[in-house]
């Protein structure tokens, strides 16, 4: 068997969402394996219970095990708010989500304490951002609000037209009355609609947590002298819950590279 270094990064989301996640992880530690697991045949996670997402993640915590990676990455922002904890609890190697990363990276940024937080309905009415926020700074101030619309309108490309400029004008009008001066793209989507939501919210500073979050992932294996000790490119395995000629199309687009997804049985 592998050594424990050596054996591969977990990383799971609801579906391709969590390749932004991917994509910042492979660029800050190349030489690492990762297992991609997108549950495609669940997906959307973001308009699910608590109780549907935990149950969700412990299947895919399995696999991952059965799969023997050192430690698993929550790409998704509905399931690190719901299941973390839960998680955490049940599992020896480290688990990480992409909340705190992003809660670090907005507070590093904001002057004003005054913080936006933007996902899905889920994400948003678990409170899960606020309460870490507040957890970190108890002076900051957040202001959340659920977009809904806009996972569907990044699934079927729709990344800069009238219709996303329209969404992102009607989601952000309240938050951009508040005055807040950050704003974190709480969910594996949002970052594709950086443009459109940067230049509806004028000069706010926006949070693409996936990058805060492969600095993190770095940090945690540095920490636990984790790092492998290869030094070869470091591949990517993916696997879906459901049919995986979709994924695979969807992914090589987003990627820019050839993909081949799996099934796997969870
Ligand atoms: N991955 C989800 C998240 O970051 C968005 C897509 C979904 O609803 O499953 O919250």
């Amino acid at each position: 068997m592998k050594s424990l270094k050596n054996r591969p990064i977990g990383i799971f989301d609801s579906g391709v969402g969590g390749l932004t996640v991917a994509r910042s992880v492979r660029k800050e530690l190349p030489d690492e394996d990762i297992i991609y697991f997108g549950d495609t045949a669940r997906v959307p996670y973001g308009n699910k219970s608590k109780d549907t997402i935990i149950r969700f993640s412990r299947e895919i915590m399995s696999f991952m095990m059965d799969m023997n990676v050192k430690m698993v990455v929550i790409a998704c922002n509905t399931a690190s708010s719901l299941s973390l904890a839960s998680l955490k609890r049940y599992y020896s190697i480290p688990v990480v989500g992409v909340i705190n990363p992003g809660v670090e990276e907005a507070l590093r940024l904001s002057k004003s304490g005054r913080i936006g937080v933007i996902g899905t309905s889920s994400t948003v009415s678990s409170g899960t951002y606020g309460k870490e926020l507040k957890r970190n700074d108890p002076s900051c101030k957040v202001f959340s609000k659920s977009c809904p619309l806009f996972v569907p309108l990044v699934e079927n490309r729709f990344f800069s037209s009238p219709v996303t400029r329209q969404v992102a004008g009607m989601y952000l009008k309240d938050l951009k009355k508040k005055k807040i001066d950050t704003l974190i793209l709480g969910c594996t989507h949002y970052p594709i609609l950086k443009t459109v939501i940067g230049k509806t919210m004028g000069s706010t500073k926006l949070v693409d947590s996936s990058l805060a979050v492969a600095k993190y992932v770095k940090k945690i294996l540095e920490k636990d002298d984790l790092k492998t000790l290869s030094k070869k490119k470091g591949k990517t395995r993916y696997y879906v819950s459901d049919d995986p000629k979709g994924f695979s199309k969807v992914a090589g687009i987003f990627l820019k590279e050839k993909i081949k997804a799996n099934k796997a049985n969870l």
